[in-house]
């Protein structure tokens, strides 16, 4: 005899997180006020339409706060298979215990909030775990990652993928539920096995050097790291096996990287915000620069850019420059910390190897125009240090705008992509970089656009060996543009 045979109701939900499903029976049968213990409720996608429940009363409402219903729907996300059970009790012991989700020393309260934790835990997992691996099909590659959830939580945390990767076709399976994005629509099949997961590719070894470029030993708390990132994770991460040696090397490294810290967040970012925005600074941009016929015009109308949220927490826009008739436009990521403090682009420490490098390619900064793909600083907050954050495709989009009008005007024979966030704003699609760079691309309207790395990615590399080949590997690359600059 099953549990359901002996309760007067059985609710069957259609899946594991139909939440609506058991928002309705649950109104329903607490406005009939059927006790909790005289209800199963069940998942079973095959027979739903066997709920047999009476009709609510007519007339009858029942009000439950907003708090509760959004914080329930969270819960029910949880694997624990007594959650719906537990989410009907607390919304009918509710009725006469109003103030019931503020005794946290209530046992269903208690187990209340535990569940909804840990969903937020797995959410937050899922996010910072994720790890895409490129499959070929074709044209247009699909990214594929593999992820272990511990709770239902595929569905409720697809659209932040969707929000951070609109750009790319992707799918990310787990054996609960897989969420796949076609950049239009996105769709949802069973659970999958991990062998329908690519195991590796040459993202991966790309990924490894990114990650062992990208890793800040300043931040590294060991204990916090293996708390976070719990060993089953670890295994789905191509990383994982460079972080014995990272941490090995980690104090060392960790000295030498503060002695380089970026400066402290700009301190007249008020002042100069207020010059740029005298009325209020969330009046909306008057001029897009349509009607600009010089870069000056262009980059006063850029001034009041709010095309994307980045300019709220940025000092400034930093503008492209360089002279009427330039050779060449150079196009970089985003200004850094102290661009975004001065104004100007390339003028912090990648400007400093890109100004040298330069040098040595007898290419004369002077005579060329050096801009960004994305023009206002994006970072995250560090106590006093602000860390570069990389902009996302809807904020290279955003910008396209202002790169397009300085391509109109400067009218390049020969544009440089540093990098892949130029790359994909030029070209309007991701690039593989360092599988591209040294090469031309002619776009369909005929600008010639020549890849290359940004200069950061030099910055970024530890062994002196290594830093050095690539910086010849640059150097290569930038005497090539020179050629091309001359032809
Ligand atoms: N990196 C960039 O891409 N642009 C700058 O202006 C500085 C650093």
């Amino acid at each position: 005899m099953q549990l359901f045979d002996l309760c007067t109701y059985t609710v069957r939900l259609t899946n594991q997180t139909d939440f609506e499903g058991w928002r309705d029976a649950a109104r329903n049968l607490v406005l009939n006020d059927v006790e909790p213990q005289e209800i199963a409720w069940v998942v079973d996608a095959t027979d739903h339409a066997a709920s047999q429940l009476p009709a609510a009363p007519t007339g009858s409402q029942l009000k439950v706060s907003r708090d509760f219903v959004e914080r329930a729907e969270m819960a029910s996300c949880h694997s624990d298979p007594e959650r719906f059970a537990l989410l009907y009790r607390m919304l009918w012991r509710m009725r006469s215990e109003a103030e019931l989700l503020k005794i946290a020393s209530d046992p269903d309260v208690r187990r209340f909030e535990a569940m909804e934790r840990a969903v937020g835990r797995d959410m937050h997992k899922m996010r910072a775990f994720v790890r895409f691996r490129e499959i070929d099909e074709g044209e247009d590659a699909r990214y594929v990652a593999w992820f272990e959830p511990d709770h239902f939580i595929v569905g409720r945390n697809a659209p932040f993928f969707v929000r951070r990767f609109t750009g790319m076709r992707w799918s990310i399976l787990t054996p609960l539920l897989c969420a796949h994005w076609d950049k239009i629509e996105l769709t949802f099949t069973p659970g999958a096995d991990k062998r329908s997961a690519p195991a590796d590719d040459t993202t991966e070894a790309l990924w490894r050097t990114y990650y062992e470029n990208i890793f800040n030993p300043a931040r590294l708390k060991t204990k916090a790291m293996q708390k976070e990132m719990p060993k089953k994770y670890w295994r789905n991460l191509p990383e994982a096996p460079l972080i014995p040696n990272l941490v090995a090397g980690a104090d060392a490294a960790a000295r030498e990287m503060i002695a380089k810290m970026p400066t402290a967040p700009a301190p007249h970012h008020a002042k100069v915000q207020a010059k740029h925005w005298p009325t209020s600074p969330a009046r909306a941009t008057s001029d897009d620069g349509v009607d600009a016929d010089s870069i000056a015009k262009l980059r006063k109308a850029a001034e009041g850019c709010r095309r994307c949220p980045l300019w709220r927490e940025a000092t400034q826009t930093v503008f492209g420059e360089g002279p009427d008739g330039a050779a060449a436009v150079f196009v970089g990521e985003q200004p850094g910390d102290q661009e975004d403090i001065a104004g100007k682009p390339f003028v912090g420490p990648a400007g400093k190897v890109f100004d040298a490098v330069l040098e040595e390619a007898a290419i004369d900064r002077r005579k060329i125009y050096i801009t960004n793909a994305v023009k206002h600083f994006k970072f995250e907050p560090r106590g006093k240090r602000r860390i570069h954050s990389k902009p996302n495709a809807g904020e290279i989009q955003a910008c396209r705008w202002w790169l397009d009008k300085e391509l109109e005007l400067t009218k390049p024979g020969l544009v440089v992509a540093l990098g892949a966030t130029a790359a994909q704003s030029l070209l309007g699609k991701a690039i593989p970089i360092t599988r591209m760079r040294g090469q031309m691309i002619e776009r369909e309207d005929g600008l010639h656009i020549f890849l290359t790395i940004h200069p950061s990615f030099i910055l970024r590399i530890r062994d002196t060996a290594d830093k050095q080949a690539e910086r010849d590997r640059f150097l290569r690359d930038m005497q090539a543009v020179k050629a091309l600059m001359a032809s």
